[in-house]
């Protein structure tokens, strides 16, 4: 039988998700927004895309969750999106009341399913699904380490004119201005990027990586990202429906491991179809703890204020 995965917010990046999914012919897909006739028009469009495309899905589009019901994974990204001056955490209070309304209904339609959580601020929306679902930490996961490595991996990729596909990327911590990019565990080609990219250049393509959010709504103006936060969701997505026992890194439920506990924080994650399979725990100097220890404090602020 064909896998489901549901989309929770059927804007820019749960419509680009949907597309991804499709493309890749991974699952049904099932759009759902509390916008009429939104997730209708464009599930109906994408679906109309299959035959061209040469994928065998269904696609469909819904106001009601009962068109969710048994779902494999349910990807969240309801809410609003930041605004041009606005931080991740300017969001909190409107996207934790959407995550509130989403999630219940989310699990009493799909009390199996894997929750992939992408609205912003993600740490905390992340723990604000875990918490308001029940569900224990292997089947709720936040999607932010995927996208910003793909971001850092760009720019490298840029600097040495060499092929994306050589190069990979870590970053840690939570998703905002504190992760943590660790140029110690990026190569291309398996080669340490500290031994190809000067001191400098490298701070300035970290910082860029941190800030790489920003970038993009400052030029958009309205709205944020959404192509690769949408192809770093379906990278996850692929990951569990495939059991693909694949490392990558995800924001998920700390409890002791890199001496934090009680918190969603970005860190290496082996996704399969379990959903989190294993929290992998690698050696950080003095200082990537310090500014891993950093961001999970801001983390901290912000589900201190929620309350979860
Ligand atoms: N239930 C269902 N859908 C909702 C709800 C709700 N309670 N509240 C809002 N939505 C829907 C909106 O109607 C809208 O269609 O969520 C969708 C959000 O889409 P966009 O405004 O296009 O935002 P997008 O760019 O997709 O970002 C969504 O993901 O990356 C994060 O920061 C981003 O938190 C933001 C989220």
């Amino acid at each position: 039988m064909r896998k489901k995965v549901s989309i929770i917010g059927a804007g820019n990046v749960g419509a680009t998700a949907a597309h991804w999914i499709a493309s890749k012919e991974l699952a049904d897909v099932v759009l759902v927004d509390i916008a009429e006739g939104i997730p209708q028009g464009k599930a109906l469009d994408l679906l109309q895309a299959m035959p061209i495309e040469k994928r065998d899905l269904h696609v469909l589009g819904s106001n009601d969750y009962d068109a969710t019901a048994n779902s494999d994974i349910v990807v969240i990204t309801a809410g609003i999106p930041r605004k041009p001056g606005m931080s991740r955490d300017d969001l909190l209070n409107t996207n934790y009341k959407i995550m509130q309304d989403v999630v219940g209904k989310v699990v009493a339609a799909s009390p199996d399913a894997i929750l992939i959580v992408v609205s912003n601020p993600l740490d905390a929306m992340a723990q604000a699904a875990y918490k308001i679902s029940g569900f224990n930490r292997e089947r709720v996961l936040g999607m932010a380490g995927v996208l910003d490595s793909a971001r850092f991996r760009t720019f490298i990729a840029e600097e040495l004119n060499v092929s994306v596909e050589n190069v990979t990327a870590f970053v840690l911590g939570g998703h905002g201005d504190t992760m943590v990019p660790l140029a110690r565990y990026s190569t291309v080609a398996g080669i340490p990027i500290t031994e190809l990219i000067a001191p400098d250049r490298l701070k300035q393509l970290i910082e860029r990586t941190a800030n790489g959010g920003a970038e993009i709504v400052k030029h958009l103006k309205t709205g944020s990202a959404y192509y690769a936060p949408s192809s770093a969701t379906a990278e996850m997505v692929e990951a569990i429906l495939k059991d693909k026992k694949k490392i990558m890194p995800c924001a998920a439920f700390l409890q002791g491991e890199y001496g934090i506990d009680g918190l969603y924080v970005g860190v290496p994650c082996k996704l399969g179809e379990r959903g989190l399979e294993q929290i992998i725990q690698i050696k950080l100097t003095d200082e990537e703890n310090a500014a891993l220890q950093k961001s999970a404090a801001s983390v901290k602020e912000l589900v201190n204020v929620i309350g979860v």
